[in-house]
C-alpha cells in the first residue's frame, strides 16, 4: 500500500453501499434499519418519470421519492397543493417500471389522507396495488400518528415527513424555517417521537436547523433523512431538478447544485435548430437511401 492507496477502512466505507452486493432485488426498510445501525449514510432523490429514475437507479441511489414536489418540478403547478392521486399514481408506476433496485416511496398527496385513517389506507393501497410502490410518505407528526398506525398494523411501510410540511405553505404562508424556538423544538421533538411510535420506518425532516436535526437523529432509532436539516441526520434527499440544475430561478439555501443541465439542454436544443434552420441536419448519414 502506497501513500495514495486507501486504508482497508477506508476501502470499505466508500465500497460498503446499501445494496450491499445484492444487485438482483429492491432494498427494503430492513436494509435501511441495518444502516442506520452501522452508522452507514445514504441519499434519497425524488424521481418523477422512468427515464430519469432509471438513470438514478444505476447510479446506485437506494430510494427514490416520487414527492408531490411533481407539481412544482414536473407538473407546471406554483405548489404541491394541486397534485391529485391519479397523477402520483401515474407518476409513481412509471418511476416504478424505469427502476429494478432501489426502494421506491410514493407521496400521499395533499388531501388524500388528512380525512381519516380509513381515508389513508384506501390512497396508499391505490399507491401499492396500481403504481406497485414499496412505501408511502405522508406529511405530519403527532396529527398523522393514527394514520400511520393504521398503515403500518395493515403493512403498508410507512415514511414520515415532519418540520417544514410543503402540503401547509398556505397555512405557513411559505416556506420558513422550522422548529426556531423552545416551544417548536420541542413539538419537533414530540412528533418525530409519534411517527415512530406509530410505526413509521424513516422520518423526512424539513428545514429544520441542524442542531435540533442532530438531535432527532440521536434520540430516534429509525433513520432521518434531511433537507435542509444539516450535516447529521442518517440520509439525505433532494429534489432532482433542484440537484442537477434544471430548476429555473432560485432554489433553496440548502440545496447543492452538481450539474447544469437547464444550460446543457438549451445549449442542445439551439445547436438542432440551428442546424435545422442552415441545413446541416439531416446529414446523409441520418437519412436513408
Ligand atoms: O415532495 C417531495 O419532493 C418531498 C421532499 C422535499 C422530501 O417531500
Amino acid at each position: 500500500m502506497n501513500a495514495s492507496s486507501p486504508s482497508p477502512a477506508q476501502n470499505q466505507a466508500t465500497t460498503a453501499t446499501l445494496y450491499g452486493g445484492v444487485t438482483n432485488r429492491r432494498v427494503t426498510v430492513r436494509d435501511l434499519a441495518a444502516a442506520k445501525q452501522r452508522g452507514e449514510r445514504w441519499a434519497m432523490l425524488t424521481a418523477y418519470d422512468a427515464l430519469t429514475a432509471g438513470v438514478f437507479d444505476e447510479a446506485g441511489i437506494p430510494v427514490l421519492l416520487v414527492g408531490d414536489s411533481a407539481g412544482n418540478c414536473h407538473l407546471g403547478y406554483e405548489t404541491t397543493v394541486p397534485v391529485t392521486m391519479d397523477q402520483m399514481v401515474m407518476l409513481s408506476a412509471a418511476v416504478v417500471r424505469g427502476t429494478k433496485r432501489a426502494m421506491i416511496v410514493a407521496d400521499l398527496p395533499f388531501g388524500s389522507y388528512q380525512e381519516s385513517p380509513a381515508q389513508a389506507m384506501h390512497n396508499a393501497a391505490r399507491l401499492m396495488k396500481e403504481a406497485g410502490v414499496g412505501a408511502v410518505k405522508l406529511e405530519g407528526g403527532e396529527r398523522s400518528a393514527r394514520s400511520i398506525e393504521l398503515l403500518v398494523e395493515a403493512g403498508v411501510p410507512v415514511m414520515a415527513h415532519i418540520g417544514l410540511t410543503p402540503q401547509s405553505v398556505h397555512a405557513f404562508g411559505g416556506y420558513p424555517v422550522q422548529g426556531r424556538g423552545d416551544e417548536a423544538a420541542h413539538q419537533l421533538l414530540r412528533d418525530a417521537k409519534a411517527v415512530q411510535q406509530a410505526g413509521a420506518f424513516s422520518v423526512v425532516l424539513e428545514a429544520v436547523p441542524a442542531e435540533l436535526a442532530a438531535q432527532v437523529t440521536e434520540q430516534l432509532a429509525i433513520p432521518t433523512v434531511g433537507i435542509g436539516g444539516g450535516p447529521d441526520t442518517d440520509a439525505q434527499v433532494l429534489v432532482w431538478t433542484d440537484m442537477a440544475g434544471m430548476t429555473a430561478g432560485r432554489v433553496p439555501k440548502f440545496v447543492k447544485q452538481y450539474a447544469d443541465l437547464r444550460a446543457v439542454l438549451g445549449d442542445a436544443a439551439r445547436a438542432y435548430a440551428e442546424d435545422v434552420r442552415t441545413g446541416a441536419f439531416p446529414a446523409a448519414e441520418h437519412s436513408f437511401h
